[in-house]
């Protein structure tokens, strides 16, 4: 076959958690402009309830689902209303927390809920609607990783330890699922200003973050949506277990 396969996302479900805020938010409104009908789901029946509101002034089908990633059987029970809805193509993981305080001052609790959002929460997702896509053998899932990832970042280790391991569980996810016709990959984004980034990172923080991006410049939230909706889409139908960096430099850069 030739021509091109496009980045036309029209007939197709996508799913994102966390699409009620920040990252997620942007991309699920992404999501839209390219055709899909988007879901999102997050903990705050506020958020949810916002984000819905936005979404169906584009499309009235659009759906806000309450779910805790913290809780693998609150992603089931997620996972078996959504599916009463529609049919999930796309599931994007976007739920995140994090915790900025050196290793040694970390309580039990504040590990617990970095590790139980960040990772426990995107491996039972992966799992819940993985499972349904396998069995159809279509659909594509997209985690998002993170710089720290790739590197080691002071006052950050809770964190940096659930996105290597999302990194590994989407490379693992892509080599498992890949006969089953499942494509699993990840974006890395770099410094964008969220509700988890804008008051959090402090001032010198942040001006480590831009002396260390050789663009200079935290991203615009805009800037990621190319990417998801590239990996979404049909253009993408040979990569799995990718993750794409969209980080101004930061990884491609030694001093
Ligand atoms: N901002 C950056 O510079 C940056 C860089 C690299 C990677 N990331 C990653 O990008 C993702 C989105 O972060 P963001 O920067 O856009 O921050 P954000 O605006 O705070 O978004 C986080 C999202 O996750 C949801 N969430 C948090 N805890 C949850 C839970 N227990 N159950 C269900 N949903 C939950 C939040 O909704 P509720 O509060 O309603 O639960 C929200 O929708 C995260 O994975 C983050 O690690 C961000």
């Amino acid at each position: 076959m030739s021509g091109e396969p496009g980045f036309d996302l029209q007939g197709r479900t996508a799913l994102v958690i966390g699409g009620t805020s920040g990252i997620g938010r942007e991309i699920a409104l992404g999501f839209q402009a390219a055709g899909a009908r988007v879901f999102v789901a997050s903990s705050s029946a506020g958020k949810v309830e916002r984000a819905q509101r936005e979404l169906q002034q584009r499309d009235g089908s659009a759906r806000g689902f309450v779910a805790d990633v913290r809780e693998a059987a609150d992603l089931q029970r997620l996972a078996d209303e959504v599916e009463a809805v529609a049919t999930v193509d796309v599931l994007l993981n976007a739920q995140g927390t994090t915790v900025i305080k050196p290793a040694l001052e970390f309580s039990a609790a504040e590990y617990a809920k970095v590790m139980r959002t960040n990772l426990d929460g995107v491996f039972w997702a992966c799992v819940a609607f993985g499972r349904r896509m396998v069995a159809r053998k279509r659909g594509t899932i997209i985690n998002i990783g993170s710089l720290a990832s790739f590197r080691g970042w002071p006052n950050s280790s809770v964190y940096a330890m659930t996105k290597s391991a999302v990194v590994s569980l989407t490379e693992s996810l892509a080599a498992e699922w890949a006969a089953s016709g499942v494509r699993v990959n990840a974006i890395a984004p770099g410094f964008f200003m969220t509700d988890m980034t804008r008051d959090r990172m402090s001032a010198e923080r942040k001006a480590r973050a831009l002396a260390r991006t050789p663009m200079g410049r935290f991203g615009e939230l805009h800037e990621l949506v190319g990417a998801a909706v590239y990996l979404a889409s049909a253009s993408a139908g040979f990569v799995t277990g990718a993750t794409i960096a969209v980080d101004g430099g930061y990884l491609a850069t030694g001093i």
